[in-house]
């Protein structure tokens, strides 16, 4: 077989076999296809495209390029959620206890963030003592004692990914449906949970800008789900402001426990429980009516808090801080920036604030940035709600006052007022299954 011969088929459209896919992926994980033509093989991906079956060959590929676990010593269903990211996405941190306060099995891989959206492992990592690195075995018994548990992605699952990643990252290919499917999907299907829920998020603070995009992705990913045998459902949801009132890493948990606690019901609150209605639905559990009113009593009626705790023990992490949530770090400086008119919040540009909160030391510019865990952002007002002029609009909380005014002001230019009440956009925009 020639990769030459490969890259002109699928530049020209022409189906590849279950063979040839696989032996690109073997190769290049071998190092025997070199980067550059790998590069223009994806970049002919990302033009031309690949076929639902190419698309689903690929991914079991990179799936069977590393370790693939088994969830069977959990004995239960499992069941698993993916969110293609956004500001202020803390949705993990709720509803897989709010699923294992019904009963559900929640065994989760998550990521760093990287750029202008954050990562549910550095939100955790913001709890003292919380351990995201650990041992296959620790992370089933967990799971199977409290019902979740949440890791970091661990170093042997799905090599392809990364280095396919890391190469589409500087080739301008990760732009592409098929690819950003299999490199989901392929995580997703190693990590081997029985259900897969699907978050896939449009608008400005999100990969997919329309809706429209978002739901070619999902139903690629849905696709390659069923083929691979797994219950799966994906559900678009609007991200084109951001998701709750807090983004970054502690103040994020901070709003986690204060929804956890019954003290805030807001966005996030209710799209967490439509999730985790989803996922307990998906593993046999009923409708998801019956299930969102499981989930809502779980939230309720504490249980959901105390599986946080129980979670965050586990894991090594200080329980107290569902009671005093001051242990969490704290920023030494903060900013709070008021409405410049009366009128109402017609937008606020969920990337432009991701971007600030990158600034301010919340996220990472690369692999190995620092992250200040007490830096972020929390809004006091959102879009659709009346505001008067001088009336706190969002804190910013940072190392210096200058960065906390630098921020202030960037996020400021992004929060629209206008004369009329803008009509609310539903978080939830459709349900693919
Ligand atoms: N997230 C992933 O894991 N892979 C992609 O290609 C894009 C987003």
């Amino acid at each position: 077989m020639q990769m030459y011969d490969l890259i002109q088929k699928t530049r020209r459209r022409e189906p590849l076999t279950e063979e040839q896919i696989q032996w690109i992926v073997r190769g290049f994980c071998s190092g025997e296809i070199p980067d550059y033509m790998m590069s223009a093989w994806l970049m002919a991906v990302c033009c031309q495209g690949l076929t639902a079956a190419e698309t689903a060959v690929l991914t079991l590929a990179m799936r069977d390029s590393g370790e693939c676990l088994s969830m069977a010593p959990i004995g239960g269903v499992t069941v698993d959620k993916h969110s293609t990211g956004g500001i202020g996405d803390k949705t993990t941190l709720l509803l897989a206890p709010i699923a294992a306060a019904c009963g559900g099995f929640v065994p989760k891989m998550s990521g760093r963030g990287l750029g202008f959206t954050g990562g549910t492992i550095d939100k955790l990592e913001s709890i003292p003592g919380f351990c995201t690195s650990l041992q296959m075995e620790e992370f089933m018994r967990i799971t199977k004692e409290v019902g979740c548990c949440v890791i970091a992605q661990s170093g042997n699952l799905v090599p392809a990914d990364k280095k396919m990643y890391a190469l589409r990252n500087l080739t301008a290919t990760v732009d592409s449906i098929p690819l950003i499917c299999a490199s989901i999907m392929s995580k997703k299907l190693a990590l081997g949970a029985d259900c897969i829920l699907l978050d896939v998020k449009f608008g400005h603070g999100a990969f997919m800008k329309t809706p429209e995009d978002a739901e070619h992705l999902a139903a690629a990913m849905v696709e390659v789900g069923k083929r691979a045998g797994r219950q799966c459902r994906a559900v678009l949801t609007d991200m084109n402001a951001p998701l709750g009132a807090n983004i970054g890493n502690a103040l994020e948990v901070l709003e986690v426990i204060r929804i956890l606690r019954g003290e805030v019901r807001n966005d996030l609150s209710r799209l967490s429980l439509t999730l985790a209605a989803h996922m307990l639905s998906l593993s046999g559990r009923g409708t998801v009516e019956a299930c969102y009113a499981q989930a809502q009593e779980a939230l309720d009626s504490g249980k959901a808090l105390e599986k946080f705790a129980a979670m965050t023990a586990a894991q090594g992490g200080d329980p107290r801080i569902t009671e005093d949530p001051a242990l969490l770090p704290q920023a030494a400086e903060s900013y709070t920036a008021e409405a410049p008119e009366n009128g109402y919040i017609s937008s606020i540009q969920s990337e432009e604030v991701g971007l600030a909160c990158l600034e301010l030391g919340a996220g990472r510019t690369s692999s190995s940035s620092e992250i200040d865990y007490g830096a972020g952002v929390e809004l006091h007002a959102f879009v659709g709600d009346a505001v008067q002029k001088g009336q706190p609009l969002f804190t910013v909380h940072g190392k210096t006052q200058e960065l906390c005014r630098k921020a202030a002001a960037r996020i400021l230019q992004n929060i629209r007022i206008t004369a009329e009440q803008p009509v609310p956009a539903p978080l939830l925009y459709k349900v693919i299954s």
